[in-house]
């Protein structure tokens, strides 16, 4: 796995409709994951980025709940329209994108 220069996690975490956190799933993060997965693998990125589903990352209210390694940026309420931004300016050159940066990760724990 040395040749993997960074790694996306999506919170995929789902929970019942009526917990008072809420889910990603349930804001369409599965959506987002999938457009990762797509974006990443048929660019440049496919040999040295990984992308993987995660369980709870913390801001639940907030999601869906991205985290990039090993820049430790968190994004939050992450669309599927956002995804090509973040490969394009994150990803490929550097640049994460501010508007959907959070400030305040883990301030909910699980
Ligand atoms: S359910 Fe996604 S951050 Fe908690």
């Amino acid at each position: 796995m040395d040749h993997i220069k960074k790694h996306v996690f999506v919170c995929i975490n789902q929970r019942t409709a009526d917990h008072p956190k809420g889910c990603c799933q349930s804001k369409g993060a599965i959506e987002v994951a999938n457009a990762f997965n797509e974006a990443i693998g048929t660019s440049e990125l496919a040999n040295d980025t990984a992308m993987a589903g995660a369980t709870c990352l913390g801001p639940c209210t907030l999601g869906p709940t991205v985290l990039v390694y090993p820049d430790g940026v968190w994004y939050s309420g992450v669309k599927v329209e956002d995804v090509e931004e973040i490969v394009e300016e994150h990803l490929k050159k550097g640049n994460p994108i501010e508007r959907l940066r959070l400030r305040t990760p883990g301030a909910e724990a699980t």
